[in-house]
């Protein structure tokens, strides 16, 4: 089918062919990291953490454990929960990769049982998850890829300075994936709408400064603030709610989608106020935000599909459910694009382990 005939809600693409999502799963670490336990070693309150982020506990690694280990886990229950053939592509979001080089993917998918597929990883922070989705729908649309595995995964406890009160309080590790496979762009199930941004001009409000070829090649050792992952938080708050505002309001724009329409918004799980905020923005009830922050925090680009697993695993999500995802991250990046809910057989069990 040809540019111009795409019908709105249609997840149709310039090729015909649409990436429909068939199978889903996630992983945290076992380890739980209190607010209380926080509390009793920061400057901060259980109160204070609750009240101004939403998060009850969230998950971190033990020694050794890398985001590879994580993705492995998700990804393998993903692959379970889809059945049929094995992927051709792997994609893994993160932003703390097993090593700066190389990507961690292709060490997922060797581990996977997937020797010789397309395995990369895409760097767009808390953004990650939706840029990998749109990336793996833009290869099955050119018929490059069948089948894509799209991991998120992240590990932020490796990056966080643990005296951090502001960003210890938020973040915590886990996984989650997706299987996607071609199909058609009236199934349940079928990606559409991408609307994906960036603005580098505030690349210095998420970032670590160290470790990289501008503060390698300088020669110079880095500082312990320069090691870790900094943020200004009430800043991102603010380009967090306008950003995923605007390109959620696009992406429903192109859908033909009203605001009433939405049966669930699964945003990008940085802080509850900031989902309330684009509920609000958006006119949609905040009683449809897909909501995970109390079991897990923020975990970057894991965020949006471990919320999608959570939610299908307690029956928040629904087969025909209008959804709406929704990410904002470092860079500055940011992306929507919405589906309708597919029957999937999550097939997998989660234990303690959530
Ligand atoms: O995943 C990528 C995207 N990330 C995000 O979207 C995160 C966005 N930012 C946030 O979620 C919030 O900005 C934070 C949770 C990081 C901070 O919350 P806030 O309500 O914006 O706090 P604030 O920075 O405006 O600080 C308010 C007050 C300050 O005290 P004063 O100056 O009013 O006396 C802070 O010093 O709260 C204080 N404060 C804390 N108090 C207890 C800041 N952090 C803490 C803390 N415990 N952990």
């Amino acid at each position: 089918m040809s540019i111009g005939r795409r019908p709105p809600g249609s997840a149709e693409t310039t090729s015909g062919r649409a990436s429909v999502l068939c199978g889903l799963g996630g992983w945290v670490p076992q380890r739980i990291v209190t607010n209380e336990e926080l509390s009793r070693r920061l400057d901060t309150t259980e109160d204070w953490i609750i009240t101004r982020t939403g998060i009850g506990e969230r998950r971190a690694v033990d020694p050794g454990q890398a985001t590879s280990d994580l993705a492995v886990a998700a990804g393998s229950r993903a692959l379970r929960s889809a059945g049929g053939e094995t992927p051709d592509t792997v994609i893994v979001a993160t932003t703390t990769p097993d090593r700066p080089c190389p990507a961690t993917a292709p060490l997922v998918a060797a581990r996977l049982g997937m020797r010789g597929v397309a395995a990369f990883d895409v760097s767009a922070v808390c953004t990650g998850f939706v840029y990998g989705l749109a990336t793996a729908a833009g290869m099955i649309a050119a018929g490059v890829s069948q089948r894509a595995l799209v991991i998120g995964a992240d590990v932020y406890s490796s990056i966080v300075d643990p005296d951090d009160r502001t960003n210890a309080i938020i973040f915590g590790d886990g996984a989650g994936a997706v299987v996607l496979r071609a199909g058609d762009p009236d199934e349940l199930g079928a990606l559409g709408n991408f609307v994906l941004g960036s603005d580098g001009t505030g690349e210095h409000l998420i970032t670590i400064a160290a470790g990289g070829s501008r503060q390698r090649s300088s020669g110079q050792p880095p500082t312990r603030g320069e090691r870790h992952f900094a943020m200004q938080g009430k800043e991102v708050f603010r380009q967090a709610v306008t950003h995923m505002s605007s390109s959620a309001r696009a992406s429903l724009a192109a859908a033909g989608w009203q605001p009433d329409e939405v049966d669930r918004v699964v945003a990008h799980q940085a802080n509850l106020r900031i989902l309330r905020s684009v509920a609000d923005n958006l006119g949609i009830d905040r009683d449809r935000c897909v909501s995970h922050l109390v079991d897990v925090g923020n975990t970057g680009a894991a965020s949006i599909p471990l919320a999608l697993d959570h939610a299908a695993a307690n029956g928040t999500l629904r087969p025909g459910q209008r959804v709406l995802l929704t990410a904002f991250g470092g860079g500055l990046t940011w992306g929507s694009c919405v589906l309708r809910w597919p029957d999937i057989d999550r097939g997998t069990e989660h234990g303690g382990e959530r």
